[in-house]
């Protein structure tokens, strides 16, 4: 079945499966910031923005993006710089093996659009849907909240 959808601001019509996931779809399609892990909607990993909600994409399947506009990792940063929230990844030392961090920093991106100004509690809340084996939370959180108050 043909899928027709827009990914990081680009029109894109894809060949797919009736059963495939919009994690497969876009991994195949080359968009392999969205990473793989438990394939169950755990870990969020695979975290991308739907309709400007984030989901898990392992738990999606592509044919119910039809239409609509899709942001991944891959979409959030500008073409010469880090995305805010990536930035404050980067200066408050959030990133260890790095395998959640596409997901969390889609997560936190989608959040911060409707919440600019978080609470520590919130933050806590919202990455309750990303794990991370490596950093015990403690720096991507204060990476949000940094990027929240704008880099301060
Ligand atoms: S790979 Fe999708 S939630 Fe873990
Ligand atoms: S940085 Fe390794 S799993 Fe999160």
């Amino acid at each position: 079945m043909k899928l027709s959808l827009a990914v990081n601001g680009e029109p894109r019509a894809w060949e797919i499966r009736a059963n495939e996931t919009l994690l497969d779809v876009l991994r195949r399609e080359g968009l392999r910031g969205t990473k793989r892990v438990c394939e169950s909607g755990e870990c969020g990993a695979c975290a991308v923005i739907v309709k400007g909600l984030a989901v898990d994409s392992c738990i999606m399947l592509a044919a119910q993006a039809d239409g609509a506009e899709v942001i991944t990792i891959e979409g959030i940063a500008g073409p010469d710089n880090l995305h805010p929230v990536q930035q404050a990844f980067v200066e408050n030392g959030s990133i260890q093996c790095g395998f959640c961090i596409p997901g969390m920093v889609v997560t936190a991106v989608n959040y911060l659009e409707e919440h600019p100004q978080p609470s520590e509690q919130e933050i806590r809340h919202v990455f309750v849907g990303n794990l991370c084996r490596c950093t015990g939370y403690k720096k991507p959180i204060e990476a949000v909240l940094a990027a929240a108050r704008g880099g301060e």
